[in-house]
């Protein structure tokens, strides 16, 4: 299956993350793709017109995207634990925690476009505050969550995990460990698995 790909997507992490997770990294063969929200990539476009990374080809010339479908569908297709629990509390519980985790990118990622690629003097300061006060107020939800993780795995952890991952990649400055101790414990020790471990940015194989 070929996948477009970009190592410093959080969203293409999420793929990654779960075909590790389910024993799929070998399955995909991934295709880089250079993208700015303002210069679609050809190729890209030609299987999602939104051009815009990850985006699964699948065997029969099907393409899928976003991430959450890439994520469900790779789930679907192996016998191991699920990533997406199949019903009750613990699938809701999963689907929120992965809306949390992908309002935080979203959030997160359009402030990177506003500051990382806009003409400074076409920047908006308080748009900007709002994202950021946005994926803060999110982070210090999760602080009060982060006890009922466990050692939970699935696609709301995975999620929460890859958000984290992309601000230490692109908001250092935030220092979002320092009012949220028990995330960070969390975050510390899911780092350290293979699926987040190999999965980091500039270091998947
Ligand atoms: C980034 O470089 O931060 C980025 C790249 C692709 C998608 C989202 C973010």
């Amino acid at each position: 299956m070929k996948l477009h790909y970009s190592t410093a997507s959080p969203y293409v992490r999420k793929v990654m993350a779960v075909a590790i997770e389910t024993g799929q990294a070998d399955r995909l063969e991934r295709v880089t793709r250079t993208i700015t929200p303002v210069q679609p990539d050809a190729d890209l476009v030609r299987d999602n017109p939104l051009g815009k990374v990850p985006c699964l080809v699948i065997e029969d010339g099907v393409a899928l995207f976003d991430s959450r479908v890439i994520c469900e569908y790779l789930d679907s297709l192996h016998d191991g634990p699920k990533m997406f629990p199949p019903s009750g509390q613990a699938r809701w519980t999963a689907l929120r925690r992965q809306a949390e985790g992908d309002g935080i990118l979203d959030a997160a990622v359009l402030t990177r476009y506003e500051t990382f690629l806009r003409p400074e003097e076409r920047r908006w300061p308080e748009w900007i505050e709002g994202q950021k006060q946005k994926f803060r107020r999110a982070l210090d939800g999760l602080e009060a969550e982060t006890r009922a993780f466990g050692e939970t795995i699935d696609i709301g952890t995975i999620t929460i995990g890859c958000a984290l991952g992309y601000l230490d990649f692109r908001y250092q400055d935030e220092n979002w460990r320092a009012s949220r101790p028990r995330l960070a414990a969390w975050f510390e020790r899911f780092s350290e698995r293979p699926l987040m471990a190999r999965s980091a940015p500039q270091q998947i194989r």
